[in-house]
């Protein structure tokens, strides 16, 4: 057995949970390692959907443990509703979830920070989740934060939300501590060393998958920042947010949608603000699947998709939600950035030169047929099969599996 990464490689929601669910079936644990409730994983099985915030999506197989790791920010108010949902569910979790007792906490105190940061950003904002999710890591990067372990320890905990409170110059409403207190007695048998429990599946040649959140150009340090989330959402972001060595990523197939979408602000080269953008939102079902907002819609950029391609290392591709573009005449993909003359060589990092670039198209045959059913490559219209193989040869990574629909069955692998 092995470790294998699936990471979201543009702006989020590319499908990543799907994916997950369909590899999923073996794996022996699934493990969430940044990010917190502003991830919102939807999957489809047996009639049911599920949409996933803070648990691994692995909950699902009934033989899967799943693992939110250090690296995590946690709403416990947040997680345990969701447990509490899929308890109802069916689900359950004893002996099945476990959290590592280093996870930051995320408080009401850091959803209102995160709320007047935005509106004091004024037509700057991010235009965040409002989950509390900067100002947590931002608290815990500034060593104020608490951590799940503070759980464990009364006196510290209060004295360390005082100091929390003190530090934002806000009144601490002491029955905080014990709603915490309360919260602590329903999540204690959970919290444990999620390094120790990971480093000794693998010893043990157990099947661990990394369910990534967010996406790379979402990354706090390669993605287009300022307009991130807070964590680093790449495969580096593995390590640091588990705590196991990088030889321990021994596969990472990269999450991309057939086009493109982002929610919230920022630059975003290929976007689409006509009917054909309405059109991809109408049939890709495209509003967050966490806030409801709609979704920015813009043709498949693989020269985006490269770039994160080569900072996540990625071995291989998944290609989803290529159904949702059946029926238009012609689909785009951009292969490169211009400003003015200049051919760019290597994707911006400053949103001022992003906001610049003049994307240079290919311009592809559509194809009419409807994809859900399909479950073999040579089953697939002709165009649908080019344009897969422009975005492996442009992405230069061997494409695995493609995505036709939101059901688990609806899934083509590629054989190599
Ligand atoms: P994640 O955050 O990356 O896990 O993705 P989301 O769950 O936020 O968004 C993906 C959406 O697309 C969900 O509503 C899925 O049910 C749906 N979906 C997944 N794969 C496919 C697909 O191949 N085709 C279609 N039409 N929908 C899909
Ligand atoms: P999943 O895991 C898409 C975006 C927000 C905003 C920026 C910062 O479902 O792919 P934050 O609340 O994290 O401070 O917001 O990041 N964002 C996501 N976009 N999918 C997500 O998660 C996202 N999580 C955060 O819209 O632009
Ligand atoms: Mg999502």
């Amino acid at each position: 057995m092995s470790t294998l990464a699936v990471l979201g490689c543009m702006w989020g929601d590319e499908a990543k949970a799907k994916v997950v669910d369909y590899l999923g079936g073996l794996a022996d644990y699934v493990v969430r390692f940044q990010g917190g409730s502003n991830a919102g994983h939807t999957i489809h099985h047996a009639g049911q959907k599920y949409v996933f915030h803070s648990v691994p999506s692995g909950i699902l197989y009934p033989n899967s443990k799943c693992v939110i790791a250090a690296g995590v920010v946690i709403d416990p108010v947040s997680l345990l509703n969701e447990m509490d949902a899929l308890t109802k569910l069916g689900i359950q979790f004893e002996g099945r979830l476990f959290i590592d007792e280093r996870a930051g906490l995320v408080l009401s105190l850091h959803q209102e920070l995160d709320s007047s940061a935005e509106a004091g950003l004024g037509a700057n904002k991010i235009g965040t989740t409002q989950r509390g999710i900067g100002p947590a890591y931002a608290d815990h990067t500034a060593r104020v934060g608490l951590r799940m372990a503070d759980l464990l320890y009364p006196d510290w905990l209060s004295s360390r939300l005082e100091a929390l409170y003190k530090h934002h110059k806000r009144e601490l409403d002491p029955a905080l501590v014990q709603k915490l207190l309360q919260i602590k007695t329903r999540l204690e048998p959970f919290i444990c060393k999620a390094d120790n429990l990971l480093q000794e599946a693998y010893l043990e040649d157990k099947y661990i998958l990394f369910e990534g959140a967010q996406g790379s150009l979402l990354d706090v340090s390669f993605g287009t920042y300022p307009y991130v989330t807070s964590s680093n959402t790449i495969s580096g972001g593995i390590c640091t947010g588990c705590g196991i060595p990088p030889r321990m990523i021994n596969k990472i197939l990269g999450v991309y949608k057939a086009y493109s979408t982002r929610v919230g602000e920022g630059p975003f080269p290929t976007e689409l603000f006509d009917a054909t953008g309405d059109r991809i939102r109408i049939q890709g079902n495209e509003f967050g699947s966490t806030t409801g907002r709609p979704r920015r819609i813009g043709w498949f950029d693989a020269f985006a998709a490269a770039y994160t391609a080569r900072i996540n290392g990625l071995d291989s591709i998944a290609v989803t939600l290529l159904d949702v573009l059946s029926g238009l005449p012609e689909l785009k993909i951009c292969t490169g950035y211009w400003i003015g003359e200049r051919k760019l060589t290597a994707f911006p990092s400053h949103p001022m030169e992003l906001q610049a670039v003049v994307p240079e198209y290919l311009s592809l045959p559509g194809w009419d047929a409807d994809l859900s059913d399909c479950r073999k490559l040579n089953k697939l219209p002709k165009a649908a099969r080019d344009y897969l193989e422009v975005i492996q040869d442009l992405v230069e990574r061997p494409l695995e599996l493609v995505s036709v629909g939101p059901d688990r069955s609806q899934t083509i692998a590629i054989k190599s």
